[in-house]
């Protein structure tokens, strides 16, 4: 039945898509659809051929594997073909696989296979001549590809010269295998990239392959590739081994590396539990891999196998579920964190990737997405990685409809509608208003810390339980609660309900310097909330102090400055305030505050090391509030180093020097007695 009209259209689409696909990938390293996609526009057509056999045509992808070398490197004969491999997807297709070795094989036991790890690189082949390596190249299109031998010298796995001990080395051989780049080589490479200001790298892969294709072999080697050897072309020896367990074992007598995961199992049961296992553990190795070959383990059955075409009967590639897949950008949203960042993702089109449905991914910032290229209706491609939220890799811009705008953030709180503000240099925009609800929880636990307000027994828990129950929607709440409704709320007895309201009441009299780190003005720490309540005395100087007055001030920069008086042009921010000095909380800086005369006055400090329960930043805080100074590092002048765990080259300065050290407890003492 000759093919309808539709189906014959399908089929040549599907042969443009994939030679284009192929060009890409193997001429120009430059693939524009994941190898998922791929693999499912082939097998569509294999169906399609299958059955209308009249459909297939002589330049059918499926008739050949691989793209014709490109211009510039010598080609690259191979004595043997390199083959390619047929996919399988789930258990069904390895047991139809096994059905068909041994059916083909008249075998009617169990066959032995290996299972080896299939790694995400280029495959090459070296061929050595009396021990010594002489030439080598990439695989291209399986019969000839390109002559690289210079770069792959670079790969120190790969041995110029074979180790035979007391033996006669092999006359001639071919060694095949992958040449790839390790996730760690690669993230130093990057790093190194981006100290000379270079863009980085996308993946370990095209880096590989980058590598490979040099013209200068010291480039390829900068790249530190990497080569696991996992078969032979030609091999001319007088003791040939007899499986491909010991084909891996001669490899590594030789010297190559030969993947220590390979193993060798009885049955095609133990090539299923060995996929298992590397499906869940492929996160934690440092290379990537996509999948499992499976072989044959019996030379002899191999070889009585035989291939079709490019594909060996004896082979069988397993992959791994899709970890990347394209859908549909439906739109970018925003949401708040809860220190104010705004984060925007993604919203798709539901698609399936790594056996669950993704409809969110996050895009990190407005200068990645801009950087990316990513804007709303693209299809992008998005990538899982382990249990790690999906990601957004990026626009496959060909398919791009129109001219979309690009992407800006939004200029106000998505949740709130207060200002949003980007200082210069810095990549997360944040919400400026303190009573943000997406915030609140963060804020109050923030106002009640050890630094800040010091309110015993409101911690990140209760400040959760406060703000779910909707009893507080601004710090200044905390000091309107009663006993009724905190009796109310789920595991709070009576005698605790108390206790936090009596610690809520000791909170009044901290003093500005506390109140102002408390409400967690951006960038004012403890100690440049000390510097402040010292120079204005009171908060209602503090809010209508200008840019200019605040720079002033000594150790207030014009950034500093800028967020004061940002965080004070809020609305809210300001009713918050009113709030807590209507409730009575001591808003203005004590005498000792103002005019530091203290025993702790002039005295500067160093911290260093974690302290056991108070952050540096609230270990400053209680130090400037008491007319103390910190600085950042050890001298003749320093009166105290304040040293907790892990404290490193001050402590040992300050040792030298003879500096007092204090620890945590110290601390307090010296500062009780200075109150
Ligand atoms: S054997 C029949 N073994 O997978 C023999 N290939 O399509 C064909 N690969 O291009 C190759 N790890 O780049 C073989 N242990 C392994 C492999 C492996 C990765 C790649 C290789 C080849 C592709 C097969």
């Amino acid at each position: 039945m000759p093919a309808p009209k539709a189906l014959e259209r399908r089929a040549r689409e599907l042969r443009e898509r994939l030679n284009e696909a192929n060009h890409r990938y193997h001429v120009l390293d430059d693939p524009q659809i994941s190898d998922e996609d791929y693999d499912a526009l082939l097998r569509e057509l294999l169906d399609l051929e299958e059955s209308h056999p009249e459909l297939r045509t002589s330049d059918s992808p499926t008739q050949r594997v691989g793209g014709a070398p490109s211009a510039g490197f010598p080609p690259y004969v191979h004595a043997r073909p390199m083959l390619s491999l047929a996919n399988a997807f789930d258990e069904d297709e390895l047991l139809a696989f096994d059905a068909r070795v041994r059916k083909l094989g008249g075998i009617e036991a169990d066959v032995a296979y290996t299972c080896e790890l299939k790694i995400d690189g280029l495959a090459v082949s070296l061929r050595y001549e009396g021990g010594r390596l002489v030439a080598g190249g990439t695989r291209g299109d399986g019969s000839a590809g390109e002559e690289i031998t210079a770069n792959l010298r670079t790969i120190k796995s790969i041995p110029l010269e074979l180790r035979t001990a007391n033996r006669k080395p092999p006359r001639r051989i071919d060694v095949r295998g992958e040449a790839y780049l390790r996730k760690s080589d690669f993230a130093k490479l990057n790093a190194r990239r981006a100290a000379r200001e270079l863009r980085p790298f996308e993946n370990p892969r095209n880096t590989a392959a980058g590598g490979l294709r040099q013209r200068d072999p010291k480039l390829a080697a900068e790249r530190a590739l990497s080569f696991y050897a996992y078969a032979v072309g030609e091999l001319d020896v007088d003791h040939p081994p007899a499986s491909q367990w010991e084909l891996l074992e001669f490899l590594r007598s030789l010297g190559f590396r030969v993947n220590e995961h390979a193993a060798r199992v009885d049955a095609i049961r133990g090539v299923i539990g060995y996929v298992k296992e590397f499906e869940e553990r492929r996160e934690s190795l440092d290379y990537e891999i996509d999948g499992v070959v499976v072989k044959v383990d019996d030379l002899a059955l191999q070889a009585r196998l035989g291939s079709v075409g490019k594909d060996p009967r004896w082979a069988v590639a397993f992959k791994f579920r899709a970890r990347e897949a394209r859908t549909k950008l439906l739109a970018i949203e925003v949401n708040v964190g809860r220190t104010g960042t705004l984060n925007p993702y993604a919203v798709l089109e539901p698609v399936r990737l790594g056996g669950v449905t993704v409809t969110n991914a996050t895009l990190h910032n407005e200068e990645d997405i801009r950087r990316k290229d990513i804007r709303a209706g693209d299809v992008v491609i998005v990538r899982r990685a382990g249990d790690v939220i999906p990601q957004v890799v990026g626009p496959v811009l060909e398919l791009r409809e129109g001219d979309p705008p690009p992407y800006e953030l939004p200029v106000r709180c998505p949740v709130c509608g207060a200002d949003v503000d980007r200082p210069e240099g810095e990549v997360m925009a944040r919400c400026t208003n303190a009573t943000c609800p997406a915030q609140l929880v963060e804020r109050v636990r923030h106002f009640a810390s050890r630094g800040a307000m010091d309110i015993e027994g409101v911690g990140d828990q209760l400040a959760r339980v406060l703000v779910e129950h909707q009893l507080v929607h601004d710090a200044g709440d905390l000091y309107h609660l009663d006993v009724t409704a905190l009796r109310a709320l789920p595991r709070m007895a009576e005698k605790s309900g108390s206790n936090v309201l009596a610690a809520i009441e000791a909170s009044k009299g901290r003093g500005l310097a506390r109140v102002l780190f408390g409400l967690g003005i951006r960038m004012v720490g403890g100690q440049n909330a000390a510097l402040l309540a010292a120079e204005f005395g009171t908060i209602d100087a503090v809010a209508a102090a200008t840019e200019d007055e605040l720079t002033a001030v000594e150790g207030i920069g014009p950034e500093i400055a800028r967020s004061v008086v940002l965080f004070f042009a809020q609305e809210p921010n300001r009713a918050m305030v009113a709030r807590l000095k209507a409730a009575g909380v001591n808003c203005t800086a004590p005498k000792r505050e103002r005019a530091p005369a203290g025993a702790l006055a002039g005295k500067t400090f160093v911290l260093t090391g974690t302290l056991p329960s108070l952050t540096r930043d609230e270990a400053a805080s209680l130090i400037a509030a008491a007319g103390g100074k910190v600085s950042g590092s050890v001298s003749k002048k320093t009166d105290y180093v304040v040293a907790g765990s892990e404290a490193g080259a001050k402590l040992a300065k300050a040792e030298s020097l003879a500096v007092p050290v204090l620890d945590e407890a110290g601390l307090r003492e010296l500062l009780a007695s200075a109150g």
